[in-house]
């Protein structure tokens, strides 16, 4: 089937209850960079957004400013989380109006929006759950985000402290959907977008004494969008996906995984920042030598921030997750660096699991 030709993904979009606040976190613990606001001193009524930059990666914020938002439930049913995914393409009607041929529910028509920096094109279609898929073009576009954004006020933070920790692009977003599911939204990024399979895990490779998961991996034709599509297996107690589901309200996002040139100066500035990360017992370290042989990196240093590091047959990977970065057990994000390997990290899968069973167990739902 020929491709939606995407591009990359152009930016992610949140929608949290105080994108002020959030902007904050992402700007002191993570490194982005605030360059631009939508909100009521930019003549936007209804909403607040801050947009933040790192390397190639564009987050969005997104904040109701009252219950008329027409998106201001989301906040009730799902808490923080990812509302969209937006990918650049040549031409988004051409991109909008083939993916609904082939079976894609429309969310937002194709829109020209335009200010006197040019005119910035937008539509989209609904993925897993309330998160939809933006198709966005902005070659016609030289302002600093879109219609409606201006550039950050240089007052509202203070260059002296900012301090970037290295995260480079996005790697992967993982989505989460309910049990029986997954093929389903394997199918619909085959035959929507065109995107091919890479690979799966089943049970087997995923699972602990207690819980487990299936994935399958789903990318598209240049292989630069790579979408990982989880959900729950049975197992002996609650897996992390349906705690998620449960806590989310339904399918969304998991995890988006950022790439770093240098996992181990992003780690140690993120842990500075007081993001807090998920740790493996120091068996796995003792492990490591013989499961994936020489590494160019420091083995105690990477016990001491928690690193974790899977080999393929092209090479290795070096991996690490957050704990979830709201209340809700839900979104959380992973550092990854990518020595040759094209893996995901299947076989820490296991040291993984029980770390994140033992986070469940703090908070009675295993
Ligand atoms: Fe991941």
């Amino acid at each position: 089937m020929q491709d939606i030709p995407l591009r990359k993904i152009d930016h992610v979009r949140f929608f949290v209850g105080n994108a002020r606040q959030s902007a904050f976190f992402y700007r002191n613990a993570f490194g982005f960079d605030p360059v631009a606001y939508a909100g009521l001193e930019t003549k936007v009524k209804h909403e607040a957004g801050y947009v933040l930059r790192q390397g190639e990666i564009t987050f969005v914020l997104t904040s109701p400013l009252s219950a008329a938002h027409p998106e201001s439930r989301r906040l009730l049913t799902h808490g923080d989380g990812v509302m969209d995914i937006a990918m650049d393409v040549p031409d988004v009607r051409a991109a909008f109006n083939e993916a609904v041929k082939r079976g894609g529910t429309p969310w937002a028509a194709p829109q020209a929006l335009e200010d006197e920096h040019g005119v910035y094109e937008t539509a989209s279609i609904l993925a897993y759950g309330d998160t939809t898929y933006s198709f966005v073009n902005r070659d016609r576009y030289r302002g600093v985000f879109a219609p409606g954004y201006k550039p950050m006020d240089p007052e509202r933070y203070q260059e002296s402290t900012f301090h970037p920790v290295g995260l480079a692009a996005i790697d992967h977003i993982v989505g989460n959907v309910e049990e029986g599911k997954m093929n389903e939204w394997v199918e619909f990024h085959k035959t929507v977008l065109g995107f091919s399979q890479l690979m799966h895990f089943d049970d087997k490779d995923i699972s602990t004494e207690y819980s487990a998961l299936m994935s399958k991996v789903v990318q598209s034709g240049t292989g630069r969008i790579k979408f990982p599509i989880n959900e729950p297996a049975q197992g002996k107690r609650k897996s992390q996906i349906e705690e998620y589901l449960n806590f989310y309200g339904g399918p969304g996002v998991q995890h988006v995984a950022l790439i770093t040139g240098d996992i181990v100066k992003t780690v140690r500035a993120m842990r500075a920042n007081d993001v807090s990360f998920l740790r493996v017992p120091k068996s796995y370290y003792a492990a490591l030598p013989d499961r994936i042989g020489a590494i160019k990196e420091d083995l105690d240093e990477l016990a001491e921030l928690g690193i974790l590091v899977d080999r393929d047959d092209e090479g290795y990977m070096l991996q690490i997750f957050t704990k979830p970065v709201a209340d809700r057990p839900t979104l959380f994000f992973e550092v990854i660096q990518r020595r040759g390997g094209k893996s995901f990290g299947k076989g820490n899968f296991k040291a993984l699991f029980e770390a994140i069973e033992r986070e469940q167990a703090t908070r009675g739902t295993l």
